[in-house]
């Protein structure tokens, strides 16, 4: 790490790339085909603008908001990320000391690299810690998918977060050009046991990913089938189009994500901050969070006077544990929460049921 101590997420990133291999690099930091997605998420905050407010009276105000019937003390959760071993030894298990200890959510990704019940074990015990939400994939195998929702619950997770947007990766050129491959030791834990269905015989014409990859992949109905077959609320992460929103909220879910996978799956869609609007209208009163480029307090006070009723941070959380390990994870969200309030001092925010004032001209 460079001699500075970080004072923001950026300096994060800066001293994480002076510590990752150009692979794992490529992994954390890339995107799909031109990365305008990834760039134009990170813009998108960054242009729109707040207004400041001068001599309102702030004691009182706080950082709190509802989700899913929890009273959360900051609206930062972190994102699910997968193989954060290649981060650091510790890999998740640090991750979720420091969400729980900064009273931070967290999802856990279907492909970690440290097992949902090690990772509970964090959270367990500390009534002020954030929830513990599980990241799944449905799998081809709807009974192994099934096990691993058995898991989750059993390890107390609150909610099930399903991945819609990446039922292939996207072309992921920076990841290919740096011949990423896992290293031996991180592994998917979860995904440990998957028999891969034989790939169905193709006739001459089919694709090899329109009638095989994907012919095992979720639809609609399976999002049905999921919400009958759990106890936990599920919400759907990936969504980007109204219309989708509207089709999720009919298939039970609880709330939303719009998200475009930090700009790694569908290059050239629009940056999540501009879609994000669009969303909350649809479904209005379904909780809807966000995720994409989100690096300062001030983009999580516009994000929710924009209709989101809480925020995911992805990169930021694997460039802190690469740095500093639990300790850096902590600190980045501290960061994060203190530049919050910071942002609410400035505008006369008191709550961030209010945050829509805070933004210029008003929403
Ligand atoms: C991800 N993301 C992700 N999403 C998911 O649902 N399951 C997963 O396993 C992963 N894995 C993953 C790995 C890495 C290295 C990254 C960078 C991202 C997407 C993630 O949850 C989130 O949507 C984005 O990272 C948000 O964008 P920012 O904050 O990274 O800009
Ligand atoms: C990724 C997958 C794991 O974005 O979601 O790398």
């Amino acid at each position: 790490m460079s001699a500075a101590l970080p004072v923001a997420l950026p300096d994060y990133a800066a001293a994480a790339a002076e510590r990752l291999d150009a692979q794992a690099r490529a992994y954390f930091d890339g995107g799909a085909a031109d990365e305008l997605t990834l760039s134009a998420n990170l813009r998108a905050w960054q242009q729109i603008r707040l207004q400041s407010r001068v001599l309102r009276p702030m004691t009182g105000a706080h950082t709190r908001v509802e989700l899913l019937g929890r009273t959360l003390a900051h609206p930062v959760l972190l994102a699910p990320v997968a193989f954060q071993q290649l981060a650091h030894p510790d890999g998740e298990l640090a991750t979720a000391h420091a969400a729980a200890a900064l009273q931070a959510g967290m999802v856990l990704s279907t492909q970690s690299s440290v097992p949902v019940e090690a990772v509970a074990r964090a959270f367990r015990g500390d009534p002020d810690a954030g929830p513990l939400w599980f990241q799944l994939y449905i799998q081809p195998d709807r009974d192994f998918t099934l096990a691993l929702v058995r898991r989750a619950e059993a390890a107390g997770c609150e909610a099930l977060v399903l991945t819609v947007d990446a039922p292939v990766s996207g072309a992921r050129d920076r990841e290919r050009r740096a011949g990423f491959r896992l290293p031996p030791g991180v592994r998917a834990v979860h995904l440990e046991g998957l028999r891969r269905p034989p790939s169905p015989a193709l006739q001459p014409g089919q694709s090899a990913l329109f009638d095989g990859l994907l012919a095992g992949m979720p639809t609609w109905v399976d999002v049905a089938w999921l919400v009958g077959h759990t106890r936990l609320p599920v919400l759907l992460k990936g969504i980007t189009h109204p219309d989708d929103a509207r089709l999720a909220r009919e298939a039970g879910a609880a709330g939303l994500i719009v998200s475009n996978h930090g700009g790694r799956t569908l290059d050239t869609v629009p940056a999540t901050a501009e879609l994000l609007p669009r969303i909350v209208a649809a479904v209005d009163g379904l909780p809807v969070l966000v995720d994409g480029g989100i690096r300062r307090g001030t983009d999580v006070l516009k994000a929710l006077g924009l209709g989101a009723r809480a925020v995911l941070v992805g990169r930021p959380q694997v460039h802190a544990l690469a740095v500093a390990g639990a300790q850096g994870v902590a600190h980045m969200l501290r960061l994060l929460r203190d530049e919050l309030e910071i942002a609410m001092a400035l505008t006369g925010c008191r709550r961030l049921t209010e945050a829509a004032a805070a933004l210029s001209p008003p929403a």
